[in-house]
């Protein structure tokens, strides 16, 4: 029996939008971003400026903290597996910073009167993948709220000159994404009843995995920059490295690799409200387009790390990390900051 069919509650029928899907608009965030004061304190290495996946702040010479949160609604009906994929969603941004992730806080929004079993498989599954991240649970926060949502704020550590940020890719370096894509349509399949047992499982799957091997894999090659596929997109996250690097990105969309089902239920019209935010925001970056377009927009829950790095490193990268796959490559800042051929 899978953990799909002893799932007694549908926890995604409850839900307007499933996992990082149910990301704000970047649209919104970006306008309200705009007019926040900047802090300026020497000790800020990474704030929001750059769109990173998490705030870098030093507290030593060679100690500085990695901060990062991340909470959702389910994307599986699950509720052990959905706690377990919320937490290796979330520790994933500190992978992405190149970082060690160390502890960790809940935070839940639960409907009075719902099932309480639920809520302690939940949280179960969440405490189980972060011990298997090495990070303990310190405590957490909940809210009553008519939508179940859960994740963790994650702090990590890391020493000040190995920040892997965003932007840092330069001209020539190859592109790996380690992850394949296609969360986001599957979880929608799921949520209107079309989607195949084995394509959940195998996009559960997916989301179970943490990023530590993947970022543990980086170690002593020269990586220029990092992020991690998450609710904006391929094209979204792509798009933030190339501005934050100043390059432009090319995607070759034949190179993406899709997981199963994914083509299907985007065909099918299974596309979330999330892909049509991230589209309307992104699309004015993207030079080109292709036949797999909506899937380059899916948001992904706990999607791969996308990899800038040199050619040589990439060989060396994919040898260590064969799930790895190369999907374009940095060239000088073109009319767009992203291109897809
Ligand atoms: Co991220
Ligand atoms: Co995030």
């Amino acid at each position: 029996m899978t953990a799909l069919e002893k799932a007694a509650p549908k926890l995604t029928a409850k839900t307007r939008a499933g996992g990082c899907a149910a990301k704000l608009s970047p649209k919104i965030l970006d306008r309200a971003l705009k007019n926040l004061p900047r802090w300026e304190n020497e000790n800020v290495l990474i704030g929001y400026d750059t769109a990173d996946d998490a705030g870098i702040y030093k507290i030593a010479p060679d100690l500085a903290l990695v901060q990062t949160v991340d909470f959702f609604t389910p994307v599986v009906d699950d509720p052990y597996t959905f706690g377990a994929i919320a937490a290796a969603n979330a520790v994933s941004d500190v992978y992405a910073m190149g970082g060690r992730a160390i502890s960790a806080l809940s935070i839940l929004g639960w409907p009075a009167g719902e099932d309480e079993d639920v809520l302690g498989k939940i949280m179960a599954g969440g405490a189980d993948k972060l011990k298997e991240s090495g990070v303990s649970v310190l405590g957490g926060h909940s809210i009553n709220d008519p939508e179940v949502k859960f994740g963790y704020a994650v702090t990590g550590l890391i020493h000040p000159d190995r920040v892997k940020s965003n932007a840092g890719a330069k001209e020539g370096d190859v592109l790996l994404l380690t992850k394949k894509i296609g969360t986001g349509v599957i979880s929608s399949a799921l949520k209107k009843g079309i989607a195949k047992q084995e394509h959940v499982e195998g996009a559960m799957q997916s989301m179970l995995t943490l990023n530590r091997a993947a970022a543990e894999a980086m170690d002593g090659l020269d990586v220029h920059g990092v992020t991690d596929v998450t609710g904006f997109g391929l094209l979204g996250h792509a798009r933030e490295m190339a501005l934050a690097s100043n390059v432009t990105l090319e995607i070759a969309a034949n190179d993406v690799r899709f997981l199963d089902g994914a083509l299907e239920y985007a065909r099918a019209g299974a596309l979330s409200g999330g892909l049509g935010n991230n589209r309307d925001f992104v699309a004015s970056c993207v030079e080109g387009a292709s036949e797999v377009d909506d899937l380059l927009y899916d948001p992904q829950t706990s999607g791969g790390l996308l990899i800038a790095l040199p050619e040589a490193a990439a060989d060396a990268y994919m040898k260590k990390m064969p799930a790895a796959y190369r999907l374009g490559r940095v060239t000088a800042r073109g009319t767009k900051p992203l291109k897809i051929v």
